[in-house]
């Protein structure tokens, strides 16, 4: 069971970020969270980060042409990339949203996502959490397909 971790803009400066919105941790720590949390489910991860949009389009591609489950983070993207929404519409096995904060309870602009209709599920405001649940539902997700 092979998952592709795929983060958007700003994420790799994280301890640079508003603390009270996104708590008190750096990237490499998010990336270890993820590898750990995968490794504990059995699952193969690899985690990937990009600034930009071009890059991160080019990941979907290839999740797609390899049928990889993809769980993605697009960051500002979420809110108004139509390129990453299309891109993630080609994909061929499942992908789950997710975000460390709850865009809902924050600016109004952040409370549209443009990938949230579709992906199979979205999880948001956990922290790490959010990747640990994220990992959990997709490994469900892929037993389930295997039946
Ligand atoms: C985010 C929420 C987005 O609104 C924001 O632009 C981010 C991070 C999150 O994980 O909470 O960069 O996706």
């Amino acid at each position: 069971m092979r998952v592709l971790v795929i983060n958007g803009p700003n994420l790799k400066r994280l301890d640079l970020r508003e603390k009270s919105v996104y708590g008190n941790f750096d990237y490499k720590t998010l990336e270890n969270f993820v590898t750990g949390a995968a490794k504990e489910l059995g699952i193969e991860s690899e985690i990937r980060q990009t600034d930009d949009e071009a890059e991160l389009i080019g990941w979907l591609h290839e999740a797609a042409d390899k049928k990889l489950p993809v769980i993605i983070n697009p960051a500002a993207f979420t809110h108004y990339s139509y390129a990453i929404r299309d891109a993630v519409l080609m994909l061929k096995a499942p992908v789950i949203e997710v975000h460390i904060s709850n865009p809902l309870s924050r600016e109004e602009f952040r409370h549209t996502s443009v990938v949230s209709g579709v992906v199979n599920g979205t999880i948001s405001g956990f922290g790490l959490n959010s990747y640990r649940l994220a990992l959990s539902a997709m490994k469900n997700l892929l037993v389930d397909l295997a039946k």
